[in-house]
This record gives structure tokens, sequence and C-alpha cells, in this order.
């Protein structure tokens, strides 16, 4: 399928963990007929390890350093659905390269629900302590204005995974590459 030139080349989603970005991302790179790909794969591939082998080895600040270094090449990509680790709206100059590589949307889902899906999820090291829906919404809490600063958001309570990419489907053929650029605040299609 070709992609017309004035939509973003790229969709990337971004979100806290569980919030469903690996799972619609794969779905949506089907439908558009993209490949997809995820941050964090891409930083486990590079490393030899998994996430949560860096962060008891190297600690947290070296997997951020990582991370930034993926978001910098995200540019590179074309057609590309590309599923975010969690944290990576923590640095703006992440969320400013993510901007550059595509249209970038933020997938939303109560704290409750967050811990519902992660409950028999044993690979995210900043859950691993004793009392995980606790911390899920102190996180939350923490990261509000980083979500916040993406400016298409899709709630992702009582939706099936088909749903929110076809929505993000319909927000991506809406959205126009130069008409952001002129008008960043534009909100049109935000649900949130
Ligand atoms: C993190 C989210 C994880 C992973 C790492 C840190 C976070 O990715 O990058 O465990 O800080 O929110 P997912 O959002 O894909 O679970």
């Amino acid at each position: 399928m070709t992609t017309p030139e004035h939509l973003p080349q790229n969709i990337i989603l971004c979100g806290f963990m569980g919030t469903g970005k690996s799972s619609v991302g794969r779905i949506l790179a089907e439908r558009l007929g993209w490949q997809f790909v995820d941050t964090d794969a891409l930083i486990e591939q590079r490393e030899g390890r998994t996430i949560s082998a860096i962060f008891a080895e190297d600690g947290e600040a070296k997997f951020r350093d990582l991370e930034s270094a993926v978001a910098a090449e995200l540019v590179n990509y074309l057609h590309t659905v590309i599923a975010t680790g969690g944290g990576i709206v923590l640095r703006p100059e992440n969320l400013a390269n993510l901007d550059r590589a595509g249209l970038v949307v933020c997938l939303d889902a109560p704290a409750e629900e967050i811990a519902r899906r992660l409950a028999q999820f044993t690979d995210r090291p900043l859950l691993a302590g004793a009392d995980p829906a606790a911390r899920i919404a102190e996180l939350l809490a923490r990261r509000k204005g980083a979500y916040g600063a993406i400016r298409q958001h899709v709630d992702t309570a009582n939706r099936s995974v088909e749903q929110i990419a076809a929505f993000i489907n319909e927000l991506w053929q809406d959205s126009h590459v130069s008409l952001e650029a002129e008008n960043p605040g534009r909100n049109k299609n935000s649900e949130t």
C-alpha cells in the first residue's frame, strides 16, 4: 500500500506500561502494510540482554541513555509503527525526536486497569516491589505532565485492540505533516 506524502510516514505509540502499545501497534502495522518495531526490543537486541538485566546490572540511568539513543534514530524509519517504552517521554528531547519521526499518539488507561493487565507479568523492573498497584498510581501521577505534553490521546479502557488500532488509523488519515508543523496546538482529534 502506498502512503500519501502529506501524511506522517511513521506512527509512534507512547503511554504507560500496559496500555497496549505493542498489541495495538502490531495490528495497526498489519492494517497499513507497514513494519512494526518496539524500542525496548531494539534496545534488548542491541545490548544482547533483557531490559530487566540492564536495570539490574547498570541501573535505570544507563537504560534511559540507551532509550534516548534509539529515540534519536527513529527519524530514519519509514512506514513503521513504533511502540515505545513507557518512560521514553521522561526526557523532553526524546519527545522532540519522536515528533520529528511521525505522528505521536499516547495510549491512556486508568491505574486499576493497568494493574489488572500487568498482574501476571514480571518483566517490568520499575514495578518489581511489594505493591505494584500503588507504584503504578505513583508513577502515573508523576508522569502526568510528560504524557500530557503529547497532543493526541486515545482512551484504551473498554475498547478492543482492533478498535483502538482503527481509531489511530483514522487519526493518522486526518493528520497532515505541514498542518501539524504550522499549527502544533491543533488538537481536534484528541479524546482526552
Ligand atoms: C518502562 C516501561 C517499559 C520498559 C522499562 C521502563 C517505564 O516498557 O521500557 O521497563 O519506565 O515506564 P513498556 O511500556 O513497553 O512496558
